[in-house]
């Protein structure tokens, strides 16, 4: 099992060591025959990575990417559903071929179905090389909220209070933020090759605690990074803070070596 944590002393410096680790992974998938699959993270703890990444186009290989979630209940094109803020924020700033790029269907007849034919894509795709990830201070990953099943698979979920006050911040009030979302479960991320998380800030320094040093538990959704075998954490901004010492190695990230 690997597990990399650093302490990055820059937002910037942040992107470019997850850069760095997602390119390797990147470019050791690369077969005859199949692209390399991405998995996007939303929400603002990637997008130093994709700043890094869009700086660096030219050494993204073609690829094929999956999103991690979306909500239910907005309508097509609203600015805020996943979909867009992919588009926005990664498809064009990276280049990227849009027809590669998928996000959970949030506007299907039928959502659970979709989920189903999503994780069933993401097989046909050859599985994910390597997934993005951010986490919520309440330990969720992707839409996973405390509780899910560590092999939950896509599928639709009722976000948590805390969840939509946290997300609140991208609408014009509470009540305009969804109360469902469809997302990839904690089994459909665990079965990526390898997993790239970020952190920025002191709200999250307890999820991180909790999710790399505590018991793993659907409780700590993101506590199952503990048992995959290729983990990579990068942390900014107090998100380390409340982690043992012994577990960080920032003269790793001095050196690059990620
Ligand atoms: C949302 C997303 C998650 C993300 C989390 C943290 O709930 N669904 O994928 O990790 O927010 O977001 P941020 O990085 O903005 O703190």
């Amino acid at each position: 099992m690997t597990l990399q944590i650093h302490l990055a002393p820059s937002l910037d410096e942040l992107g470019e060591a997850a850069a760095n680790a997602v390119l390797a992974r990147l470019h050791d998938a690369m077969r005859p025959g199949r692209l390399p699959v991405l998995g996007i993270a939303t929400g603002s703890s990637p997008l130093p990575l994709y700043q890094a990444l869009a700086r660096r186009r030219d050494e993204l290989p073609q690829l094929r990417a999956f999103a991690l979630d979306e909500y239910l209940g907005l309508p097509a094109g609203h600015p805020e559903s996943y979909a867009e803020v992919v588009r926005r924020e990664v498809v064009e700033p990276l280049g990227l071929d849009g027809e590669c790029i998928a996000v959970p269907d949030g506007a299907a007849a039928d959502p659970e179905h979709a989920g189903a034919e999503y994780d069933a894509a993401i097989a046909a795709a050859g599985g994910v090389d390597v997934q993005i990830l951010g986490i919520g201070s309440n330990g969720h990953l992707a839409f996973n909220e405390p509780g899910s099943a560590l092999d939950s698979r896509t599928r639709v979920v009722q976000l948590t209070e805390s969840t939509r006050q946290a997300n609140a911040r991208f609408f014009s009030s509470l009540q305009e933020v969804p109360t469902h979302a469809l997302t990839q479960g904690l089994g459909t991320i665990f079965a990526a090759r390898s997993l790239v998380l970020l952190a920025i800030g002191a709200s999250k320094a307890q999820a991180v605690a909790a999710a790399l040093q505590g018991p793993v538990t659907p409780e700590v959704p993101a506590s199952i990074l503990q048992l995959h075998p290729d983990v990579t954490v990068l942390l900014a901004d107090g998100a380390g803070a409340e982690l043992s010492p012994e577990l960080l190695d920032p003269e790793l990230l001095k050196s690059g070596t990620v």
